[in-house]
């Protein structure tokens, strides 16, 4: 272990700037990357190539700190680990890399019950910039004035976005970390290319996959992924509550809804009988469910057959407003909500209006969760729209500890998009 590592265990108390900051500051100056592993300086204390590590793991420094910080720290020391921390972030170290028990540093601190810490906030925040930037890094309208100088420096900037599924985990920002981190651990690699190029993470593949409706449940016939699941019955609920929270003229009560799934939102809209209920909708099979079920027949609902991005901008065009508007597909990335859904929600959403959507990004992980929940908030900002999240537990059948019971959700289930004891339910208005 190098002496960075070593400083991340305090074994010296109390913790101060002079013992902590200073070294680890010192240390980085000299060079060693803040993401510096302890496998790595393992293999290079014992002459171990890249190659022939067995290691799958990343303990980085942050993970040590995450790890080791004394839980009776004094305010004066809790301020000393912060720095050290910044010191850190300020030198590239990750927030979402994982260690080899699949802990990023922020899983370690919720582990260790220090889940709303000062640590936790610290951990956010840096995801929260790291997300930010890297979509700036990837904007091809940015453009990078570069030093001469540096211009034989070998700095790789990555090929894309990290994306969130919008109601599954970032898978490609997984795969990436787990190729990076081993290639012999091929079988979760593939697991993880199959889910991106997949019916749950390409549109094109799951607008083809067929679909049933089993057990509670809309899943992909074939790969079993979880469309929709009874289990979000209350999510939908509070959604449902927030599209009629705003109504501007009780006569004239319009509603929208993307994505029917299993219609458990639209039958809570029906009931409140609004005067105008759009449902929209691109899978060819839950449009024959739709059908058989008599929802084209009833005379306030209208039908829109295709994918939101063809049908919504269709009716800018047509003087078409709403009271509330939902949105929650399958297969989609946040990308699509940031660069297209925002767009077209500002446009047909009535100034009294309320947007809500089911709040899965990144909700495999609760760090995760909470990053996202903050890049929403910024990104909704841009648009004039300012969005509150009330807090609701999610049931814990959907929790890895319960995964072995018969009454896990997941039983059947090909992947877990849901691994978090919260949901924040967003509603947001124009400010
Ligand atoms: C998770 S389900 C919606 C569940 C629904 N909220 C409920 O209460 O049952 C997602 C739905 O969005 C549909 N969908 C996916 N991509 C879409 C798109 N681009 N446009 C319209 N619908 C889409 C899927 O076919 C699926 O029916």
């Amino acid at each position: 272990m190098s002496e960075l590592h070593n400083l991340c265990h305090f074994e010296k108390r109390p913790i101060t700037i002079e013992e902590y900051v200073d070294p680890i500051k010192a240390y980085l100056k000299q060079g060693i990357p803040a993401t510096y592993t302890v496998e790595e300086a393992y293999n290079y204390e014992h002459n171990i190539s890249e190659e022939d590590s067995k290691f799958a793991g990343n303990t980085t420094p942050m993970h040590l700190i995450c790890e080791n910080v004394p839980l009776d720290c004094t305010e004066d020391e809790k301020n000393v680990v912060l720095e050290m921390m910044n010191q850190l972030w300020l030198n590239g170290a990750g927030w979402c890399l994982v260690n080899d028990k699949d802990e990023t540093p922020g899983c370690i601190l919720l582990r260790r019950g220090l889940h709303g810490s000062k640590y936790w906030d610290s951990c956010v925040d840096s995801g929260v910039r790291a997300e930010v930037l890297l979509r700036k890094l990837n904007d091809p309208n940015i453009e990078f004035l570069s030093d001469p100088e540096d211009e034989d420096m070998d700095v790789e900037i990555e090929d894309d976005i990290p994306e969130l599924v919008t109601d599954e985990v970032n898978i490609k920002e997984e795969i990436e970390g787990k190729k990076e981190k081993s290639e012999s651990k091929s079988d979760s690699v593939s697991e993880l290319e199959d889910m991106y190029n997949g019916p749950a993470g390409a549109t094109d593949t799951y607008l083809k996959t067929e679909l049933e409706y089993k057990d509670g449940a809309l899943i992909t016939k074939d790969g079993s992924d979880g469309v929709m699941m009874q289990w979000e019955e209350e999510l939908m609920k509070a959604g449902c509550d927030s599209l009629f929270k705003s109504i501007e003229d009780p006569k004239d009560i319009n509603i929208l809804n993307i994505g029917f799934g299993m219609g458990i939102i639209d039958t809570m809209i029906q009931k409140k009988n609004p005067t105008k209920h759009y449902i929209c909708e691109a899978h060819p099979d839950v449009l024959k469910k739709l059908k058989k079920d008599g929802w084209y027949e009833k005379s306030n609902v209208v039908i829109l057959e295709g994918k939101w991005q063809d049908t919504l901008p269709k009716l800018l065009t047509q003087g078409v407003f709403f009271d509330g508007i939902y949105y929650d597909t399958f297969s989609e990335h946040y990308e699509d909500m940031v660069e297209d859904l925002f767009d077209v929600i500002v446009g047909l959403l009535k100034p009294t209006g309320t947007f809500s959507f089911f709040n899965g990004l990144g909700a495999d992980r609760l760090v995760c969760y909470e990053v996202y929940k903050k890049v929403v908030d910024l990104d909704l900002a841009n648009y004039g729209l300012s969005v509150k999240f009330k807090e609701m537990n999610a049931p814990v059948t959907t929790l890895k500890e319960n995964d072995g019971y018969d009454d896990s959700v997941w039983k059947e289930i090909k992947r877990a998009y849901w691994r978090c004891p919260v949901y924040y339910h967003p509603e947001a208005s124009f400010m």
